[in-house]
C-alpha cells in the first residue's frame, strides 16, 4: 500500500484498482494524508486561499434528494436577496480582504441572465475574482456570465455513476451535467467540480471512477463533501458519509491532480470540529468562509449542523485566519487562480 502511495506521489497517476485499495484501508490514512500534504506543498505552496461565500438565495426549482433546499421541502422559509443586497455583501467581503467571491444559490429562475450580468459587472468593479455556483444553465447563459466578467464556475458532478445520479436527481440527467461542465471548460472558466461521499448505494468503485473523471477532464478545482442526511428530505434516514472517507478521497485527488485548488469544505468541519484544518493538512489549500449575514445563514440549510450559523462574517474571517496561522500557514494575498490561469 505504501508503494502505491509513493508511486502516486511521484507520478500523479493511479489505476482504478489502486484507488479502490487506498479507499478501503483506514490503516494508511496518516501516510496518505502526509503524501498529499507534501504534494500540496510542492505544487501550490503553503499559502491558503480564502474565498468569501455569499449564499444569495435558497429558492430552488430542483429536487435533489439529499438537499435541504430542494423545491419540494415545504419546511424551509425561503429568501432571495435583491441585487443591491448582494453587492453590499460583496463590498463588505472586499473590505475584509477577500480576493475571491463565490456567489451560490439554489436554481432560482428569479435571477435571469440580465440580472446576473448586472450583478457580475458590478462585482468585477471591486477587482475580485468571481466564482458562480448557481447550477445548470444553458450554453448561452454561461456565455453571458463569462462575457460579463465571471472567472470561475463551481458545479459538482455529485456522482459519475449514471444510475446513482438518476436516483439522486429526479428529472435531471448526467448527460446534461456533463454538457454543462464541457461548456464551462470551452468558455474558458476555471472549472470547479466534485462529488458527494457516502450517498446511499455509492460504492468505493464509483468513488474511484469519480476521481478518474476529475483527472480526465483536468478539473481546476475539486470540492469533496461528505453527504450529511437532512431530516426534511427523502434521505432523512440514511447513514450519510464519513469524515474519514471524504478525507481519503480528497487526499487521493491531491496526489493525482497536484496543482489544482482543493477546498477544505464546510461539510468536513460539520462532521469533525477540526475538519477544515485536518483537510488543509491532507491536501487542501483553500477555505471558503461564509460572508452571508444574519438570518440568511440559518436559512441556507443544506444539511443539519452546518458550522458558523450564528457567527458574523467579521468573526469568521478572524477565526479562520487564526486557525490557519496556528498551523504555520499563511493567508494568500493573490486571487489564487490555478497556476495555468494565473494573471497575477
Ligand atoms: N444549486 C447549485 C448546485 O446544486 O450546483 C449550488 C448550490 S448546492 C446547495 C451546493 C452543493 O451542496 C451541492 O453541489 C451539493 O454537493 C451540496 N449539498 C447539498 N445537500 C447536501 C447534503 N445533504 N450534504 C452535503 N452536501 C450537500
Ligand atoms: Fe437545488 Fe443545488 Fe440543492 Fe440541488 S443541490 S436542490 S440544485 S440547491
Ligand atoms: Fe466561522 Fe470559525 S470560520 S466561526
Amino acid at each position: 500500500m505504501i508503494e502505491i502511495i509513493e508511486k502516486a506521489k511521484m507520478q500523479h497517476a493511479l489505476t482504478k484498482q489502486e484507488i479502490i485499495a487506498l479507499l478501503e484501508v483506514p490503516a494508511i490514512d496518516e501516510e496518505l494524508a502526509a503524501a498529499a500534504d507534501a504534494v500540496r506543498q510542492k505544487y501550490v505552496g503553503d499559502e491558503v486561499h480564502l474565498r468569501g461565500l455569499i449564499e444569495f438565495s435558497n429558492v430552488c426549482g430542483r429536487t435533489c434528494r439529499y438537499c435541504g433546499l430542494r423545491g419540494a421541502n415545504k419546511n424551509l422559509k425561503r429568501y432571495r436577496m435583491e441585487p443591491e443586497t448582494i453587492l453590499d455583501l460583496a463590498r463588505k467581503a472586499a473590505g475584509y480582504g477577500y480576493k475571491t467571491l463565490v456567489l451560490q444559490s439554489g436554481e432560482d429562475a428569479y435571477y435571469t441572465a440580465p440580472k446576473m450580468e448586472h450583478i457580475i459587472r458590478e462585482i468585477k468593479k471591486l477587482d475580485l475574482a468571481l466564482t458562480l455556483s448557481i447550477g445548470e444553465k444553458t450554453t448561452e447563459e454561461y456565455r453571458a456570465y463569462k462575457r460579463a466578467g465571471a472567472d470561475r464556475y463551481l458545479l459538482r458532478i455529485e456522482t459519475t455513476n449514471s444510475e446513482l445520479y438518476k436516483n439522486m436527481h429526479p428529472g435531471m440527467s448526467l448527460e446534461n451535467r456533463l454538457r454543462c461542465l464541457n461548456d464551462l471548460k470551452l468558455l474558458g472558466y476555471e472549472v470547479g467540480t466534485g462529488c458527494l461521499v457516502g450517498l446511499p448505494g455509492q460504492t468505493l468503485a464509483m468513488l474511484a471512477d469519480d476521481i478518474l473523471f476529475f483527472k480526465a477532464i483536468d478539473a481546476d478545482m475539486i470540492g469533496i463533501g461528505p453527504f450529511i442526511p437532512n431530516q426534511d428530505t427523502p434521505l432523512a434516514g440514511e447513514a450519510g458519509g464519513t469524515f474519514e472517507l471524504a478525507r481519503r478521497v480528497m487526499a487521493i485527488i491531491r496526489l493525482v491532480l497536484p496543482d489544482i485548488n482543493i477546498p477544505a469544505t464546510t461539510a468536513m468541519e460539520t462532521l469533525n470540529k477540526n475538519g477544515r484544518i485536518i483537510g488543509l493538512q491532507s491536501g487542501a489549500n483553500v477555505v471558503m468562509p461564509n460572508v452571508t449575514e444574519g438570518e440568511y445563514r440559518k436559512l441556507y440549510a443544506l444539511y443539519p449542523g452546518k458550522i458558523c450559523m450564528n457567527d458574523t462574517p467579521a468573526h469568521c474571517r478572524r477565526c479562520i485566519t487564526g486557525k490557519i496561522q496556528g498551523i504555520g500557514r499563511q493567508i494568500a494575498s493573490s486571487q489564487g487562480n490555478r497556476k495555468k490561469f494565473a494573471k497575477e
